[in-house]
């Protein structure tokens, strides 16, 4: 996989978690899909088979890692719309209360917020941050579900939560948390911000148990940008009404007054790139070959213990998580002498010169590493050399 990735080649690159480099098997399978679209000729009879082959094609390989079945996957453009289509398409009575993770990605945040202001909702924050730093990775769940039990309400009418929280680099007990859920009086909603699970780790115990499990595949999936989807669940399918709207939300495309689709598609909207499919297929193609989600997993725990470990014994170095991180999110802070925090921008700055990319995050200040499969083990001595030298 590394060798096909023409990015990789003269880079020392940490940054998945942002977006992922694309395999050249799949920037080829892009331009193929292209010209096989022109001389098919754009909108003819001929061409329309092809779409539909290279939609489902990605459709069902995105759906199969979810462990759900290709009906509750819609295909979306990035995480953001994942999360934001359904949600804002769901029956929300005044006064409901969202109850949102304090990890979450400030763009769903302010999504969440919006809907509450225009709907008359509250929000209330689900405190985890905290729990990633001080509890053990075995005492984590219980402590996620013990805050959530403290914050859920009779009101409780959503919780947003993501799998693979980006700062910390924690997993949260999805499966647990939509379990306790359902046995609430009022059967909150569960919204999944997946941008760093899918294509990371291992998703269908979590995903078929969300009512909106969002993602993308740009990052760890190692495909194009400007393609992602949405795992959704049966009753949300059942409840919520499309949003943005279009021909492709609708059963019979031609007329508007055709209902919508019952199944995921009632969240598609129009006319989208369809060699970005051909791409995504290919690199989600190619990570099969390398393993199965755990196997690719294993491979990318030993990287990021190795660098965990390395910041250990490197002085001024401070890892957010007490352990070995339980995926590829590496987080920490360096700290001068006197223990004063370097600042991180200066920092990553520093590393990019020397061609080391990491990137450094707000809430909280920190810098962050991710390892991928691609990631060798000279690279991490690198990065682990440049910062000692720092
Ligand atoms: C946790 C998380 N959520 C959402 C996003 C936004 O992703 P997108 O641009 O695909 O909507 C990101 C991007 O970095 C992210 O890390």
């Amino acid at each position: 996989m590394r060798e096909l990735c023409p990015a990789l080649a003269t880079k020392t690159y940490f940054n998945y978690g942002g977006q992922g480099p694309l395999p050249d098997p799949s920037l080829e399978a892009m331009v193929s899909s292209w010209r096989t679209i022109q001389q098919l000729g754009p909108f003819t009879t001929e061409v329309w088979p092809f779409i539909e082959q290279e939609t489902a094609r990605v459709r069902q390989a995105l759906a199969a890692l979810c462990g759900v079945p290709s009906q509750r996957l819609a295909l979306t453009e990035n995480v953001s719309t994942g999360c934001v289509l359904p949600l804002w398409g769901l029956p929300w009575e005044p006064g409901d209360e969202l109850l949102i993770g304090d990890c979450e990605h400030p763009g769903v945040v302010a999504a969440c917020q919006e809907l509450a202001r225009r709907q008359g909702l509250t929000v209330a924050v689900l405190p985890v941050l905290e729990l990633c730093c001080t509890s053990s990775q075995t005492d984590l769940p219980a402590a996620v579900l013990a805050a959530l039990e403290q914050r859920l309400t009779p009101r409780t009418r959503l919780v947003v939560l993501s799998h693979l929280l980006w700062n910390s680099g924690a997993i949260m007990p999805i499966a647990a948390v939509a379990q306790r859920l359902r046995a609430h009086s009022r059967q909150p909603w569960l919204l999944v911000d997946a941008a760093q699970s899918m294509g990371a780790i291992p998703v269908d115990e979590a995903a078929p148990h969300v009512d909106i499990y969002a993602f993308t595949g740009h990052k760890w999936c190692c495909g194009p940008e400007g393609l992602g989807g949405v795992a959704l669940s049966e009753r949300l399918l059942e409840q919520a009404q499309p949003t943005l709207i279009g021909w492709r939300s609708l059963r019979h495309e031609s007329s508007a007054a055709s209902s919508f689709h019952r199944d995921a598609r009632r969240f598609e909207v129009a006319t989208s790139c369809v060699p970005l499919a051909s791409g995504l297929a290919t690199s989600l193609e190619l990570l099969a070959d390398a393993g199965s989600p755990a196997e690719r997993l294993l491979a990318i725990g030993a990287g990021s213990r190795r660098l965990w470990q390395g910041l250990q014994s490197l002085s001024g170095a401070r890892t957010l998580l007490r352990e070995p991180p339980p995926a590829g999110l590496v987080s920490f802070t360096l700290h001068d002498g006197a223990g004063r925090p370097r600042r991180t921008a200066a920092v990553v700055e520093a590393l990019g010169r020397q061609g080391i990319w990491i990137r450094r995050l707000d809430q909280p200040d920190c810098l962050r590493a991710c390892i991928h499969i691609t990631t060798t083990d000279a690279e991490i001595d690198r990065l682990l050399a440049a910062l000692a030298a720092l």
